[in-house]
Formats: structure tokens, C-alpha cells, sequence
């Protein structure tokens, strides 16, 4: 990362829809501050003004419009690069945990692997917009289909957005992304198992940012 120094930690939550990030980037947060550190919990696209902007651009779009798949690539880095520049980095420069509910390797399955787009592509995207930083972990948590689409419809109803209305096959697309991301980087991901309980994949969780950090969470 260019610019000051990078002194805070830097955690991703990857992950299908339904997998369960929020609640964990979530529950993460409170461990972390219940031992005092500060923990900027954040999410993509948006956190920002400008980025949530662009989130609404591009998961409800404006009447007739449906982005092509470079338009779509290229915004989802509009809203990263912002985030970065008002937000992460800033964050992290402080010393601060953060926490963010999707990040470029979300671009990476989407458009890169699901949407046919190519990582190079991808990767050549972010590091113009954000200086290619990358987190010091990305957690994927996977879980079974059927697990995430009762959670969706716990959540979401029969509503969805312009991306997780997508088809099933996209959907399978994206995990088999994720997945190949993981195994391509083992150092940089730990793969969660996302079944059973909030707080069982919170225990799961809490013991692989214990190993990566040393942290005393679990
Ligand atoms: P979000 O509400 O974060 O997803 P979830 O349903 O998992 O809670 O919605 C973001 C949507 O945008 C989701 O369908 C994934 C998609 N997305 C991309 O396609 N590329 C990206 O780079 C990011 C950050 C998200």
C-alpha cells in the first residue's frame, strides 16, 4: 500500500448471498472491541457516500437500464476505489480493524469468473483504482445452497437485486470462483464453514483470525 504507513488489520468477508457475512463481520466487531481495539465495520459496494451512490446505481438501476459487463466491473471499482481512498486506508492508518462485507475478490467471482470478464481484467481494474491493496484476510464462508436461500428469503422475501436475481448457474458460477480464489491463495483466505449457528461460525471464525493474528478471541 502506498502513502503512510499501514498499521491496522485489514479483514474481507467473501461469501455467495445468504452466507451469513453481515451477521459475522458483525460479530467479529463486537469480540474485537470487547478487547478495546477500534473497528470500522464496512461493506461494498458503498461506505461512503459516494460509494453507496454507486450501489444503488448498480443493484437497482435506473428504468431500462441493465449495465453491460465491463459498465458493471468498472462502477463496482468507482465505489471501491472511493471507499479506499475516504475510508479503508484512512482506517488503517489510525490502526484501526477493519471490516469489510465484500471487497475486490466480490469483482474477482462476479464479474471476473461469473460474468466472464477474466481476473486479469479484474485485477488490472483495481490496482488503477486502489493501488491493488489487498486485506491481510479474506474469509470465504461457504455454505450449502439450500442453507443460503432460506436465509435469503428469511431476509430478503421473494425481492432481490439486480445481481442476486441472477440465475442459479451464475450463483454456482461465482462459488466455483470463489473457491478456485481460495485455493489459488492459502495464506491470504481462510475457508469458514457456514452451517449450523451464528455463533458456531462465529467460533469457527474467531479461532482463524486467532491463528492468523495471534489475537486471543476464541
Ligand atoms: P450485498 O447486499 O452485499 O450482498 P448479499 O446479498 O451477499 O448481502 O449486495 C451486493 C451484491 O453485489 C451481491 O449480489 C454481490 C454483488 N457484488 C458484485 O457483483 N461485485 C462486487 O465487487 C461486489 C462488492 C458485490
Amino acid at each position: 500500500m502506498s502513502g503512510a504507513a499501514r498499521r491496522g488489520v485489514f479483514i474481507a468477508f467473501e461469501g455467495g448471498e445468504g452466507a451469513g457475512k453481515s451477521t459475522q463481520a458483525r460479530l467479529l466487531a463486537e469480540a474485537l472491541r470487547a478487547r478495546g481495539y477500534e473497528v470500522d465495520v464496512t461493506r461494498e459496494p458503498g461506505g461512503t457516500p459516494g460509494a453507496e451512490a454507486i450501489r444503488a446505481l448498480l443493484l437497482d438501476p435506473p428504468e431500462g437500464t441493465s449495465w453491460g459487463p465491463q459498465a458493471e466491473a468498472l462502477l463496482f471499482a468507482a465505489a471501491r476505489a472511493d471507499h479506499v481512498a475516504q475510508r479503508i486506508r484512512p482506517a488503517l492508518e489510525r490502526g484501526a480493524w477493519v471490516l469489510c462485507d465484500r471487497f475486490v475478490d466480490s469483482s474477482r467471482a462476479y464479474q471476473g469468473g461469473a460474468g466472464g470478464l477474466g481476473d486479469e481484467a479484474i485485477c488490472r481494474l483495481h490496482a488503477f483504482g486502489s493501488d491493488g491493496i489487498r486485506p491481510d484476510l479474506t474469509l470465504l464462508i461457504v455454505t450449502d445452497s439450500e442453507v443460503a436461500r432460506t436465509r435469503l428469503l428469511d431476509r430478503d422475501g421473494d425481492t432481490s437485486d439486480a445481481i442476486g436475481g441472477r440465475s442459479a448457474a451464475y450463483h454456482d458460477q461465482v462459488a466455483a470462483a470463489f473457491q478456485a480464489l481460495a485455493k489459488a491463495d492459502p495464506d491470504g483466505f481462510a475457508v469458514i464453514d457456514g452451517e449450523g449457528s451464528a455463533l458456531e461460525v462465529q467460533a469457527r471464525i474467531a479461532a482463524a483470525v486467532d491463528r492468523r493474528f495471534g489475537s486471543d478471541l476464541s
